[in-house]
């Protein structure tokens, strides 16, 4: 135990004095971030608070501690010793290939590859985030839970620090203490919690292991190296999906029951929408690195909801034609919107020109969710 504690306090330490660097680190100022809005130079405004940025999330850490996990514990305290093993322990560590300039990636390719850096690392920092406060909330109440919380934020933070370096090499960071600040928290209720970081965590396993497939079979195509880290990276990201699975399963009321099949749906369903509707936005990046958004997308859906099954009671019916020809439509409305944004036409009367698209996207969300879901949880007792 004692070991443990000073593993917490060790790793905890770690990570500030990490975000600290980052944060005092003296940033060079250079015409190729003019691309970005700077709160002071060589430091990005972080991007606006919409429905498809990442979200900070907070929930309620007393109902959290009073939870029992004695039905699943054992898996639970298997879970503990992965995450004592600490596989990445040298994983993160940047090396020669980063020692060089990477101004070849230039125009809109940069900027892309700058909101992708700055999107994961917003998305890794809010685990961060979140798991550092139940680790401490949760200490002396559900000491297994808590030190399964701080050994994953121990990776999260690795994973945002190392996107935040990398977002350096092309002259920009962000600043994590005013992120931390500044940023809006949404409060999820713990059940909530645990449907959308699993799949989050499920996901970006995924994403990440299907850009290194990629990009191992098209070596041409790894423009930048941090790509190369995503093998053993996305084993976090898998180990983290595993725990959250484990931690359902102690909670059988929120897997069982008619509210679980809706709720399931709809987290599924949020899940896959942002994602799709973030990458089709920004297909020249998945382009400067060889893939297809579309293609990528579909895979890592068509995956993650497949693995998904293995926990909740139902899945979504991602094969059916009418699932992506709404989602096209979104995609639609979207590149409508932004062009009335950017249009010179008087704020009020943009309002009058977005409803209807606003509408037509609720519309199309709605049909999504109604979609007739495939049903998995007769498959319980079976390996799926
Ligand atoms: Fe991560
Ligand atoms: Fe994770």
């Amino acid at each position: 135990m004692r070991f443990v504690t000073n593993l917490n306090q060790k790793w905890s330490k770690a990570c500030y004095t990490r975000l600290q660097i980052l944060k005092s680190k003296p940033m060079v100022t250079a015409v190729k971030t003019k691309q970005f809005e700077e709160i002071r130079p060589g430091v990005k405004v972080p991007a606006k608070d919409t429905i498809l940025t990442p979200r900070f999330y907070t929930t309620d850490f007393e109902a959290m501690a009073k939870m029992d996990i004695s039905l699943n514990e054992e898996e639970l305290r298997a879970i503990l010793e992965e995450f004592r093993t600490d596989y990445n322990r040298h994983h993160f560590v940047r090396d020669e290939e980063f020692k060089q300039s990477f101004d070849h990636i230039d125009g809109d390719t940069r900027r892309l590859f700058v909101e992708f850096l700055e999107r994961s690392c917003t998305a890794e920092f809010s685990g961060f985030l979140l798991y550092k406060e139940l680790g401490r909330r949760l200490k002396d109440k559900s000491p297994v839970l808590a030190e399964c919380f701080n050994l994953m934020s121990r990776d999260e933070a690795r994973h945002s620090g190392f996107l935040n370096k990398a977002m350096s090499d092309f002259n920009i960071c962000l600043d994590l203490g005013f992120l931390t600040k500044s940023k809006k928290y949404t409060y999820f209720a713990p059940k909530f919690i645990f449907y959308a970081t699993y799949l989050s965590e499920k996901i970006g396993y995924w994403r990440y292991i299907t850009i290194y497939r990629h990009l191992e079979q098209h070596p041409e195509d790894r423009i930048y190296p941090i790509f190369r880290f995503f093998e053993c990276w996305c084993q976090d990201e898998n180990r983290h999906g595993d725990f959250f699975d484990a931690i359902m399963r102690t909670q059988p009321n929120i897997l069982n029951d008619w509210r679980a099949r809706l709720w399931s749906r709809f987290f599924l369903l949020s899940v896959f929408a942002t994602m799709y509707l973030n990458d089709i936005q920004r297909s020249d990046f998945y382009k400067a690195i060889g893939l297809d958004a579309r293609e990528y997308d579909k895979y890592v859906i068509d995956r993650t909801n497949d693995t998904a099954g293995r926990v909740f009671p139902v899945v979504l019916d991602v094969e059916n034609p009418e699932f992506y020809q709404r989602l096209e439509t979104c995609v639609t409305n979207n590149e409508k919107l932004r062009g009335i944004v950017n249009s010179r036409t008087p704020k009020f009367l943009q309002f009058f020109q977005k409803l209807p698209l606003y509408c037509s996207n609720a519309w199309q969300f709605l049909k999504l969710y109604l979609m007739k879901p495939i049903r998995v949880d007769h498959l319980e007792s079976v390996v799926r």
